[in-house]
């Protein structure tokens, strides 16, 4: 029962065994679904064709939706004569004995495995299948339950991770990549409008454009196998930050500075992580805040340290800003910032610009 064999793999097995140990005619196991029909529908003993024939998949209702409901083992001579039976579609095959159990997980019935016809003569109007049967059946309807419930662990934390992962490249994206394109359309901007006036400036701010997208490049590279930002392993924090807004000042109308003090090295998760809100700060500050200035600070404080991301610019209510939605910058200067033990805040007002803090704890 391995869980590489697919879930319905091993309730085809298990349909097959029980109709072969316990030499009916017909088996099937049903799970089913939220909308009164069968998620999972497995039958043996009935060829492709016949099954073709039969039309659509049984929704839940006769004894199989007995069953499903009251959670209850079947044992009938005739089925056609309980008076649970709706009928079957027209090349249904004809079926009189039949044995049925509920598959439980706990409480939960989570399908039914269930035997028509047994194939040995039968006791005068009785019902082919025996006690015995019904244990054996039981094991088999265990096994069905184990291999379900498996294989819904499984679906469920691997739809839990791919949400994670889903959620991180999406940060990581909007982080680094997002605004190195933003920074790229300025500088192709310029240098499209230098090209007549000014060939010389346009061909340096076209070199500018090539490297802006070399370093996106490399962000969505680093995004994708979860790497860290390479300058920051070669650099470290304060001089990667001092180039970044070195670029930055030279690519946008406002000015951007950058002032650092005694900053020892930090632990590797924290560097990233305040490179990355630094990013979005400043980002931020560029695009939304029509700043003429913005002023960067790295201090010390105690074993850790201080970053400050001020501009001059229109400012605006934080409280207005929904977490859900369409603006991630936010949000994710948060998780980044708690992410790593650290402090953010966030000070701003209509007309009284913006500032940025964000501690961590160093260590
Ligand atoms: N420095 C700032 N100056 C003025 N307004 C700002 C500043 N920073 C953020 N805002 C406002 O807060 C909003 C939310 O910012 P946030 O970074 O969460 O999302 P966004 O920048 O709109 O989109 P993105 O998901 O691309 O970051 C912005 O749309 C903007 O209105
Ligand atoms: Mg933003």
């Amino acid at each position: 029962m391995s869980r590489h064999l697919e879930v319905r793999d091993v309730l085809k097995t298990i349909v097959a065994s029980a109709r072969e140990l316990l030499d009916a005619e017909y088996a099937a196991l049903g799970v089913p679904d939220d909308h009164g029909g069968f998620a999972q529908f497995v039958v043996d003993g009935v060829s492709d064709e016949q099954w073709k024939a039969i039309g659509p998949l049984p929704r839940q209702h006769g004894i199989l939706a007995a069953m499903l409901r009251e959670a209850k083992t079947e044992r009938l001579a005739d089925v056609r004569k309980d008076p649970r039976f709706e009928g079957w579609p027209s090349a249904h095959p004809d079926m009189s004995d039949f044995l049925g159990l509920p598959i439980k997980d706990g409480d939960e019935t989570i399908g039914a495995l269930f035997l028509a016809n047994k194939k040995c003569p039968k006791p005068q109007g009785g019902c082919g299948f025996t006690q015995e049967d019904e244990e054996l059946l039981q094991i088999l309807a265990q096994h069905a339950a184990i291999a379900l419930t498996n294989a819904r662990l499984y679906e469920r934390s691997r739809e839990l991770t791919i949400a994670e992962e889903r959620s991180r490249l999406a940060h990581e994206l909007h982080d680094a990549v997002s605004q190195k394109l933003f920074s790229l359309r300025l500088t192709a901007q310029a240098a499209a409008k230098l090209v007549d006036r000014d060939p010389a400036r346009a061909k340096d701010e076209l070199q500018h454009v090539v490297a802006l997208a070399a370093e996106a490049a490399d962000e969505l590279r680093a995004a994708v196998v979860e790497l860290r930002p390479a300058a920051l392993d070669e650099d470290g924090l304060v001089a990667t930050l001092r180039t970044q807004i070195q670029v930055l000042d030279r690519a946008h109308g406002a000015r951007v500075t950058f002032c650092c003090d005694g900053i020892r090295a930090l632990p590797a998760a924290q560097e990233e992580a305040m490179l990355r809100v630094a990013q979005e700060a400043l980002h931020n500050a560029l695009r939304h805040s029509g700043a003429r200035c913005v002023d960067v600070t790295l201090d010390k404080r105690g074993v850790g340290a201080v970053l400050r991301v001020n501009d001059d610019g229109k400012g605006f209510e934080p409280k207005s800003i929904r977490r859900a939605g369409r603006h991630l910058g936010l949000v994710s200067m948060h998780d980044r910032t708690s992410g790593v033990g650290g402090r953010l805040t966030v000070e701003s007002e209509p007309g009284k610009g913006t500032t940025i803090e964000m501690e961590v704890p160093g260590g």
